[in-house]
């Protein structure tokens, strides 16, 4: 995610800046830069870099070329527009004299930017931050504030925002919604800060920004407003944490607040992609024509991406009624596959650096395929070398183990299958409304399921010292199994394996007794009744069963399992992204329990650049 540092004050503000967003980068960014008062000119004065930023401060000399008492700083994780200098933040109005550095999405920047370009108003970079300083520039009349206020009100999406105007050196304005940003008391200085590890060195006098409310900081103190512009007091709070744990917002670890990010992931991820009814990717290449000629889809992923593929294959094949292989990476270069101009391949990386996976890619374009990508990391080498790239918008993910980019890879997959059977004319309307409701409620499910994380928490406490753990399941819980064993197996050590259930009967039961753990997933409705059986078959044997359901199922379950995980309904193309989140949990506190390194397991790297 992008930081966000602002000082105002005594003090040179460039080298309070550079420590401050040193103290951000674990948020992960690929570009930074500073704007800061040029008070004897009377004007903005703006660096920025592509790349670490050492790169910055190595040409700022710390900071010291900056003489300026009042700046905003920015690490930039890039949306849109691949990272490069231009794209970096801050983002400056046409004229320079307003400068706007920007964490969250703007939904309706490409509308905006239509209609800031048919007003003449040019712009340099590809981002939807520009567009908010050339929008305030716009209704600049010279009350900076008013004029904030004015462009806010058109803008539709996340931000948290600081902005220079310099016609107003001695004041910097802030403004939040959906994505936090904190106002930092000091004595004759004020501060700005994404989070508090930014400004803790400085004050730990704190006020949390509410939706909605804008802020002008000086060197005398912090005024807010709401978004009607009417003054609001907002609450001071003393902030007792250490800057280590701050990093992680409180958590313990980076896994864990990666989990509970999740529902913030999937809103950033989905909500500019449903709109009215309707599914939008943005620039989506595949011609009809194409979509017209399919004759087969391939998706080529490896580690937990590869499993987002193994349950989108079930969507993709129930939707469009097109044949879908799903292919490791490194399998994939060796099996002379299937590929020609007709089939679309859909490449799966959090990363966009798993060698397996851009060396399949590659060969795939060789022979003919349209590459689309499901990405997180934007402007990596598999976004770049696609044909279409669709970014999840996550977020930076610290943990090797992957968790908020499993669920918005497998979101926008799911969102992709839907699209796809609608361009095709496959799913009914009845079931497409249905599914698109799904969606929005996604988020909302997937915070209900986490209220409730005691519960697996107890499970694991239970369990944590078994040293071989099944999961078995049908269809779309036999791919939700994978990832499931997966996470287990990767931060706890235990081995695991997940197998579908239908099968166990042709051999591996005979590795079920007396005291074996098998984790039974029985969320998908439809084949519930055989998973029931396959749940007495290992009983039987001596199993102990710790399963997963929906609540519809868990009365029933309960009555065989000796322990159940519930889940709230919803529609199929969605079980999984929801049914991951306590088998995600669980590995969590297994992992906790057994002492591991959660956040970097032995042996594992956080994306795999070789083969
Ligand atoms: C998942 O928890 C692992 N870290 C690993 O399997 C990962 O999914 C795999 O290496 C693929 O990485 P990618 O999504 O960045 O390509």
């Amino acid at each position: 995610m992008c930081g966000i540092v602002g000082y105002i004050g005594q003090e040179q503000a460039a080298p309070i800046l550079l420590e401050g967003l040193s103290r951000l980068e674990y948020r992960g960014y690929d570009s930074a830069g500073v704007a800061v008062f040029d008070q004897a000119a009377g004007t903005l004065a703006v660096r920025k870099a592509k790349g670490r930023l050492q790169v910055l401060s190595d040409q700022l000399h710390g900071g010291a070329d900056l003489n300026s008492t009042a700046g905003v700083g920015h690490t930039r994780w890039a949306t849109h527009g691949a990272p490069s200098d231009v794209n970096s933040h801050p983002q400056v109005s046409r004229s320079g004299r307003i400068a706007v550095v920007h964490n969250g999405i703007i939904e309706n920047y490409a509308a905006l930017k239509t209609f800031l370009l048919d007003q003449g108003v040019p712009f340099t970079s590809e981002t939807d931050t520009e567009v908010v300083a050339q929008l305030i520039e716009y209704f600049y009349e010279g009350d900076i504030l008013s004029a904030v206020g004015r462009a806010l009100r058109r803008i539709q999406g996340a931000y948290a925002l600081g902005i220079l105007c310099a016609d107003f050196p001695d004041q910097i304005i802030a403004a939040r919604k959906d994505s936090p940003l904190i106002l930092g008391h000091g004595e004759g200085c004020s501060f700005l800060a994404s989070d508090v590890t930014a400004i803790l060195r400085h004050t730990r006098r704190v006020t949390y920004m509410e939706d909605g409310d804008l802020a002008v900081l000086t060197r005398e103190g912090i005024t807010c407003c709401n978004s009607l512009m009417q003054p609001v007091r907002r609450k001071v709070v003393q902030v007792d944490w250490e800057v280590d744990a701050a990093e992680k917002g409180g958590y313990e670890h980076f896994m864990f607040k990666e989990i509970m990010e999740q529902p913030e992931a999937l809103r950033r991820c989905l909500s500019p992609r449903i709109s009215k009814g309707e599914i939008i990717f943005e620039d989506m290449a595949l011609s009809k024509d194409f979509l017209r000629r399919m004759s087969r889809i391939y998706i080529v992923a490896c580690g937990s991406s590869y499993h987002v593929g193994m349950v989108g294959k079930y969507h993709l094949e129930r939707l469009t009624r097109r044949p879908v292989e799903v292919a490791l990476g490194s399998e994939f270069r060796y099996m002379d596959p299937i590929v020609d101009q007709h089939t679309l391949v859909i490449v799966i990386s959090q990363s966009g650096e798993t060698l397996d996976t851009m060396a399949a890619l590659r060969q795939a374009r060789q022979l003919g395929g349209h590459i689309l990508s499901i990405v997180n990391v934007v402007g990596s080498s598999i976004a770049r070398e696609s044909d279409q790239v669709l970014y999840t918008w996550a977020g930076p993910e610290i943990a090797v183990a992957t968790t908020k980019a499993y669920t918005t890879q497998l979101a926008l997959l799911s969102l992709l299958a839907l699209w796809l059977a609608r361009e095709l004319g496959t799913v009914s309307q009845e079931e497409y409304r249905a599914a698109l409701a799904a969606f929005q409620e996604l988020p909302g499910k997937l915070e209900q399921v986490l209220a409730r994380r005691d519960d697996i928490q107890y499970f694991a406490s239970k369990y944590f010292n078994h040293n071989s753990i099944f999961f078995i399941g049908r269809n779309l819980d036999y791919a939700l199994g994978l990832e499931g064993s997966l996470k287990l197996k990767e931060i706890s050590y235990i081995h695991s394996e997940a197998y579908a259930s239908g099968e166990l009967k042709h051999g591996t039961i005979s590795l079920i007794e007396e005291g074996t753990l098998v984790v039974a997933l029985g969320a998908y409705s439809r084949l519930f009744p055989k998973v029931m059986s396959n749940v007495l078959e290992v009983k039987s044997r001596g199993a102990g069963v710790l399963a997963l359901t929906t609540q519809t199922h868990q009365e029933e379950m309960a009555r065989i399992a000796d322990a159940v995980m519930t889940i709230p309904e919803i529609h199929e193309l969605l079980l999984p992204c929801l049914g991951v989140v306590p088998l995600q949990l669980f590995a969590y506190y297994v992992a906790l329990m057994r002492g591991c390194d959660i956040d970097k397991p032995r042996n594992l790297a956080k994306s795999v650049t070789v083969e």
